[in-house]
């Protein structure tokens, strides 16, 4: 698959492909990880020279970028030439905990907590001077590596900063912006300082384009830049897909960028062959051994992201059990909750949280041969698609998400159809809100009676679903999610 650009090609975020682990011994190991990145990435050609920009996250990373030089081994990064920053640790804490992680996803998932945040002092302010640098760092970057005329694929709230840093750097670049989460509503993204409100967007509109994963984040974007900045914004969506044009004047030339949607969806040809290897029926088959003869299962796959809502996963369970007593001994909740961002106390006590809950409910009806919620948090994907392939039920609840591919997975390998319990502030509720049980992710009661009306779906109808759910979700595989973003920016 190659690109029609006929252009060097970069891409730049915060986490590579790649990540290292530094053993007592001082030596390293290196690991390699998924996404929708990595496969669009490897599926172009060798003549577009692709440069993959990262920062390094741990202290492994910063060990393999200072041996390097930051281009690191292509043995550890499957041939991909990928640039490392070994950014300084306290300007990349403060960059990547404080700014992105404390405050940026929390204003596009809603998470504060108002009465009492955010708050933003003179603490902000000097992590903020870190965001700034840590941008800077990339752009510097990203204008040394890039050929003339480049693609420039710059990803995520980490890096709102980049595109109009690197416009004033390289004019001649093609730059794109592409957000992974929700963007939030102006009355909510309005809580930012006025000044840090504003670079943000200026920052992205310094891209030829900004792409979103659905049509509401991107009209949230498009909301803000108007009332935020005053520009001009010509909407043509829900028509059709032809993108939509922000175009704004701050005291030069008026600047247009191009905002498009590109729904990343699942990649049904690697799932299918992972999923039928053996290591996922070895797993499978002590999962089965967990959950017990003829049980139905409702599962859920996330990182312990506060966004997941699992808690409110959990209480609907157990109000499901409360209220439907025929459940009991019959039903098993298998939750995987992965860890996520530990360096956060507030993510600790989630993840503390959810343990407290689970243990709480199997202790409330547990039962001598049924423990009615299974709770895994290591890491295990092989084990993630053992559940994905016997679940019964998939809940996806989140208080608000991008896209969550785990929804657009899971029908594509359940063995024997699977209905599907997904929360309408989802991204991927534009694509799949049809043929699934939609519910309010705050409502307990309301899930509670759509993980009931999921169980007792008959077989047929889940199947049909379940088939009109894979089809939908693997609309856009990832090679073609990543070249459609790269063609668009020659369009
Ligand atoms: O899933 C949305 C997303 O923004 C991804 O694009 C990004 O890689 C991830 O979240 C960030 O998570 P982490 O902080 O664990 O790298």
């Amino acid at each position: 698959m190659a690109s029609q650009l006929g252009a060097q090609v970069l891409v730049a975020s915060n986490r590579g492909p790649v990540s290292y682990a530094l053993g007592e011994d001082g030596a390293l190991t290196a690991r390699r990880g998924g996404g929708g990145l990595v496969s669009g990435l490897s599926s172009i050609g060798p003549e577009t020279e692709a440069v993959w920009v990262c920062a390094a996250l741990g202290d492994g990373d910063r060990e393999a970028a200072r041996r390097t030089g930051g281009d690191l081994d292509p043995a550890d990064t499957g041939g991909q030439r990928v640039r490392m920053l070994d950014i300084d640790p306290d300007i990349f804490a403060a960059a990547y905990n404080g700014v992105a992680n404390s405050t940026l996803w929390f204003v596009h998932h809603l998470l504060y907590q108002t009465p009492l945040e955010p708050s933003f002092g003179a603490e902000f302010r000097a992590q903020w001077a870190s965001y700034e640098l840590y941008n800077t760092a990339f752009a510097d970057a990203l204008a040394d590596e890039a050929a003339e005329g480049a693609a420039v694929l710059v990803q995520d709230y980490h890096l709102a900063l980049v595109p109009g840093m690197l416009r004033e750097r390289r004019p001649d670049l093609r730059i794109g912006h592409f957000s992974h989460t929700p963007w939030a509503p102006v009355s909510y993204y309005r809580m930012l300082p006025d000044d840090i409100a504003e670079k943000l967007l200026l920052g992205i509109l310094g891209a030829d384009r900004a792409a979103f994963l659905t049509h509401r984040w991107a009209q949230a974007f498009m909301g803000c830049a108007q009332q935020v900045l005053g520009a001009d914004c010509l909407t043509q969506w829900p028509k059709d897909d032809t993108p939509s044009l922000v175009s704004f004047a701050p005291g030069r030339a008026a600047h247009k960028t191009w905002i498009n949607v590109h729904g990343l969806g699942a990649d049904a040809d690697f799932l299918r062959e992972r999923a039928h290897r053996p290591d996922v029926n070895e797993r499978m088959a002590a999962l089965r051994e967990q959950i017990g003869p003829g049980r139905k299962t409702v599962v859920r796959v996330d990182r312990t992201e506060l966004s997941k809502n699992i808690v409110r996963g959990l209480l609907a369970y157990r109000q499901l059990l409360a209220d439907r007593p025929e459940w009991r001994e019959r039903v098993v909740h298998v939750a995987f909750a992965y860890p996520s961002r530990q360096d956060l106390a507030v993510y600790r006590e989630y993840t503390a949280e959810v343990q407290r809950l689970t243990d709480e409910i199997n202790a409330e009806y547990g039962t001598e041969g049924w423990t009615p919620v299974i709770l895994h948090v290591k890491d295990d994907f092989a084990r993630s698609l053992a559940a994905y392939r016997l679940a019964d039920v998939a809940l996806v609840n989140p208080i608000r998400d991008g896209m969550n591919l785990v929804a657009k997975e899971v029908p594509v390998v359940s063995d024997e159809g699977c209905a599907l319990v997904l929360s309408r502030e989802a991204g991927a509720y534009e694509e799949l809100g049809e043929e699934a049980i939609v519910v309010n992710p705050y409502d307990v009661l309301g899930t509670a009676e759509a993980l009931h009306e999921a169980l007792t779906m008959p077989p047929g109808e889940r199947a049909e679903r379940t088939k009109r759910l894979a089809a939908a979700a693997t609309a856009l595989p990832p090679q073609q999610w990543f070249l459609d973003q790269l063609n668009a920016l020659t369009a």
